[in-house]
């Protein structure tokens, strides 16, 4: 099963995306998490959406054959990054690949709120018409002071988040098994 994540830092130091490499290597007999490098794609341009850049139709494609999508977000002045706005903004429009797409948001922060205002904006962004990705209702992953909880490999050492993201990802597999199911019958 092939499952994008999707990443608003792209800081080379950046928690997030340790986080996002952590699901790669922690859920690796499970999925294949692809993690496309954001700062590829240019600023969204309404003049320019029906003939994108290569970069952006690659982008839209990658989204379009995967099975998921795993948002990980920072919080930022109590949103989202313009980063990961820039890429949603991307997909809702034309093909809007997003559509019907099952979505897991996660997402760390040095502070002690765990980016849940972040994550309530970027769910609601998520069923917009344009985007209109499904999210399972309550599965959260939060994660605050975040510097004290990976070690110098990347390797989460917080054993309760660890099960909490365990709990996570796997009501969120269980979903995308069920909304496939739900699409073949
Ligand atoms: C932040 N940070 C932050 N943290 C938070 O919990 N709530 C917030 O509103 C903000 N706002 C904010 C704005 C900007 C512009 C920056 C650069 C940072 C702190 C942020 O969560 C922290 O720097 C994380 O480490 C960023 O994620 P990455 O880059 O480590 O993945």
């Amino acid at each position: 099963m092939k499952i994008v994540a999707l990443v608003g830092s792209i800081r080379k130091a950046s928690y997030n995306q340790q986080l996002a490499k952590f699901v790669q290597r922690r859920y690796i007999d499970q999925i294949d998490v692809v993690i496309p490098d954001l700062a590829t794609l240019p600023f969204y341009d309404q003049d320019i959406e029906l003939e994108a850049p290569e970069v952006v139709t690659e982008f839209k494609k990658l989204i379009t054959t995967a099975d998921g999508v795993i948002f990980v977000t920072p919080e930022y002045n109590r949103g989202i990054p313009g980063v990961l706005a820039n890429a949603i903004d991307w997909l809702s429009r034309v093909e809007h690949p997003l559509k019907g797409k099952p979505a897991m948001i996660i997402g760390a922060t040095m502070g002690p709120l765990g980016t849940v205002r972040a994550q309530g904006m970027l769910r609601q962004i998520l069923d917009a018409p344009g985007v209109a990705a499904r999210t399972l209702p309550g599965n959260e992953f939060l994660m605050s002071t975040v510097q004290n909880k990976f070690d110098n490999n990347g390797d989460l050492i917080d054993q309760t988040t660890v099960a909490g993201l365990d709990r996570c990802v796997q009501n969120y597999l269980k979903f995308v098994h069920e909304l496939a199911r739900i699409k073949e019958a």
